[in-house]
């Protein structure tokens, strides 16, 4: 497809909803911006975006997002440093990963410029939106779904790609206690696991339910096969540390390529952590957190950037991590936000 990018058409908002929002007590993904783009895919092509006002879309009931769940989304976040310069953190990560996502789900695939001129006009409007409060940033949510008609079980032959912006704080409260599920699967090979498909989220929202209700935030989730192996936690990829060692499980069909894991592998190693890439069995970490090898456990994604586990749940007992005073999680926290906020050498060149 034979696609050039054109000028975005830039529709600003009469009254600005900025002076409602208290930044000193954001919550995760529930305020949004003044604006927000949206491109729409028609005749085989997607058409130039537009920048409008924060808004409602309407949608026909027959739209096949509705019916057969064609959507996949993406999560990056926007910082502000104190020079007021705005740092977005490996944003072509998100561009290609939101193409594999595409791919797997039949969806049109977008070309690059759409995506990142957009996404930085959007941003550049709305940039007194980004929250300069430490823990706090401007999470940014690019999406793309089915808008077009039909009960056929097939492709649409129309879609939609937004994006729309929330003044985001961290996305966990409190202490972070995680139960290891081996009843329900998140993924399976060949499926869409590695995808950011909606679908896969909402069908974690069960298990995480019942996980709840036993007192538990989210659910780790094993592979589909012997529930042996520790996979990643749905919002997160999931890392542990045995003794000195960091390990996180590969990546496959069934885990998601995580832009905060697969940073954390060369800043650890730079810090001089040893790092293993390679499967975890539920036994070894049950194991270590019974003879007292097991040090940490942490979750890593753009949303949670980098969560300590208190405590897992296995088969109705309960193990809580230590609680040390220089955690590898938190060396690593401020090596990466350091970098997002552009205060530390771009090592990577990460920083855009
Ligand atoms: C992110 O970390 O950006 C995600 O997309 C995870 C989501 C469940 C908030």
């Amino acid at each position: 497809m034979e696609t050039t990018m054109q000028n975005i058409s830039i529709e600003k908002t009469e009254k600005t909803k900025i002076d409602q929002v208290d930044f000193d007590n954001l919550a995760f993904g529930s305020v949004f911006t003044d604006h927000m783009l949206v491109c729409d895919y028609r005749n085989g092509a997607w058409e130039v975006p537009q920048i409008m006002p924060y808004q409602a879309i309407s949608l026909e009931p027959s739209a096949k997002i509705f019916h057969y769940g064609q959507s996949i989304f993406e999560g990056m976040k926007a910082y502000k440093d104190a020079d007021e310069k705005i740092w977005l953190f490996r944003p072509l990560e998100n561009h290609k990963r939101l193409n594999i996502s595409a791919k797997r789900m039949a969806i049109p695939e977008l070309p690059e410029e759409f995506f990142m001129d957009g996404l930085k006009q959007l941003i550049k409007l709305d940039e007194n939106w980004i929250p300069k409060k430490e823990g706090s940033a401007l999470y940014i949510r690019p999406f793309i779904f089915a808008t077009g008609k039909g009960f056929h079980a097939s492709p649409a032959d129309e879609y939609k790609f937004i994006i729309c912006l929330a003044p985001s704080g961290p996305y966990f409260s409190g202490k972070v206690k995680v139960l290891i599920e081996e009843k329900y699967s998140r993924s399976a090979n060949g499926g869409v696991g590695f995808a950011k498909a909606g679908g896969n989220y909402a069908g974690q929202f069960f298990p995480t339910q019942l996980a709840v209700k036993k007192g538990y935030q989210q659910v780790i989730w094993t592979d589909d096969h012997n529930h042996e192996f520790i996979e990643e936690a749905g919002a997160m990829n999931i890392f542990v540390r045995i003794n000195d060692t960091l390990i996180t499980a590969p990546i496959s069909d069934r885990i998601l390529d995580g832009i905060t894991r697969k940073s954390i592998l060369p800043i650890a190693e730079d810090e001089g952590i040893t790092t293993e890439v390679r499967k975890i069995t539920v036994g070894e970490v049950v194991e270590a957190a019974k003879n007292g090898s097991l040090k940490e456990m942490f979750g890593a994604g753009t949303a949670a950037v980098i969560s300590p586990i208190a405590t897992f749940g296995y088969r109705e007992v309960d193990y809580d991590l230590p609680e040390l005073e220089s955690s590898f999680a938190s060396r690593l926290k401020k090596r990466i936000i350091d970098i997002q906020y552009n205060r530390a050498e771009d090592l990577f060149g990460w920083r855009h």
